[in-house]
């Protein structure tokens, strides 16, 4: 173990997403909440104009990097950490050579976003340290685009918002066009928020994500021939749709048509949300998992699999895939009786499908990036 300096720690967050998957990148809404699973990063100045010493617990070595020389690296984690520093030198002059450990307490590749968190963490803390005088949204917009052009996914922004702006018992309506946003109480009473982790990511899913965007993006120019919508896919509407249908591949009919009937069931879910309509909730989200499994086409046997379980159990309200999809985790609202046993029957089923252990974690809507210490 090499001593790296240490000046401020910062905690950054996963996230989960209640409602409003593949919605983000074409203006849509969505419901996240940062969640009390974190990356934490120990930041500290080194003295040196260029060099940083980054350390990730369970890759071993320290990593150096030339901040006069940054570069796309050929490790996918070295990425996000690259990304962010060629984005940041884009803005600012006053970053000099830092050090930097990384310890995770998130399931890399469970859907769970550990990437917008090491990302927005790291932005966050150099931010803090070298007193950048960036804005949260800087924050967010700029870990955004170092995953758009380090490490290749053309993500939306729900990820990077949601690991930033959390707050304590709070999902947030976020409106991904306008970029407005509204804090909403989470008083789930006496159900819980139970993820289940298929540890599964099959290898489509970083090709697929992007490929999903184009057809959504082909769907919206055809549209858009047609119909005055702005160029925006939030004015495109099922009729327009039915309308262009003759225009299109079945496929972007359904990669569409899901989208514009998502948003619309994000807004149903906040209005049940607030007036504690728990059943109506939990119904809208295996609608979405039926949309993401049959129209959308991101989910995968181990999934599927997981939410028909749930329906036999009439304690869970609901529950659907989470996140971009191809593996990672279904979100389940239970009564919190229910969870043990819950729990231990999905495991056991799901060991005898797949042969793969299931992990099991609850959560709760947590704070967003910040500092947890300052050093002198
Ligand atoms: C990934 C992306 C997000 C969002 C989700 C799907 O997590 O990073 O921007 O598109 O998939 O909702």
């Amino acid at each position: 173990m090499h001593q790296l300096k240490t000046d401020l720690v910062v905690t950054s967050p996963g996230r989960i997403n209640l409602i409003g998957e593949h919605t983000d990148y074409n203006d849509g809404f969505v419901l996240p909440a940062a969640i009390d699973k974190v990356i934490i990063l120990k930041l500290g100045k080194n003295g040196t104009t260029n060099e940083c010493r980054i350390q990730s617990e369970g890759f071993g070595e320290v990593v150096h990097i030339d901040l006069g020389n940054i570069a796309k690296s050929n490790n996918d984690w070295e990425n996000y950490i690259l990304g962010v520093l060629h984005e940041l030198i884009l803005l600012t002059d006053k970053l000099r050579g830092f050090d930097c450990s990384i310890e995770s307490h998130l399931p890399i590749g469970s859907g769970v976003s550990s990437s917008a968190a090491l990302e927005c963490g790291l932005a966050f803390g150099l931010n803090e340290l070298f007193g950048l005088g960036l804005t949260k949204w800087d924050i967010i917009q700029l870990s955004q685009r170092a995953e758009h052009n380090y490490v290749g996914t053309k993500c939306g922004i729900m990820d990077q918002f949601a690991s930033v702006m959390g707050k304590d018992e709070q999902v947030m309506l976020l409106d991904c066009k306008t970029l407005a946003f509204e804090y909403i109480p989470v008083n789930i009473e006496p159900y819980r928020i139970l993820m289940l982790n298929t540890n599964v990511k099959h290898n489509l899913a970083f090709g697929e994500y992007n490929v999903r965007r184009e057809q959504c993006q082909q769907g919206l120019t055809i549209v858009g021939n047609k119909f005055q919508i702005g160029g925006t896919f939030r004015n495109v509407t099922m009729q327009m749709l039915d309308d262009c249908k003759k225009e299109m591949e079945d496929v972007i009919y359904n990669r569409c048509s899901y989208v514009v009937q998502e948003n619309q069931r994000v807004l149903e879910a906040v209005a049940a949300l607030r007036a504690n309509k728990m059943e109506t909730f939990g119904e809208l989200l295996y609608q979405t998992h039926k949309g993401l499994s049959e129209q959308f086409e991101v989910s995968c046997p181990e999934l599927d699999f997981l939410v028909d379980f749930s329906k036999n159990w009439e304690e869970v309200l609901g529950a659907r895939m989470m996140g971009g999809g191809f593996g990672g985790c279904t979100l389940n609202i239970v009564h919190k009786e229910a969870i043990a046993s819950f729990v231990k029957e999905a495991g056991k089923v799901y060991k005898e499908k797949f042969s793969l252990e299931l992990s099991a974690f609850q959560t709760v809507p947590s704070k967003g990036t910040s500092i947890l210490k300052r050093n002198g």
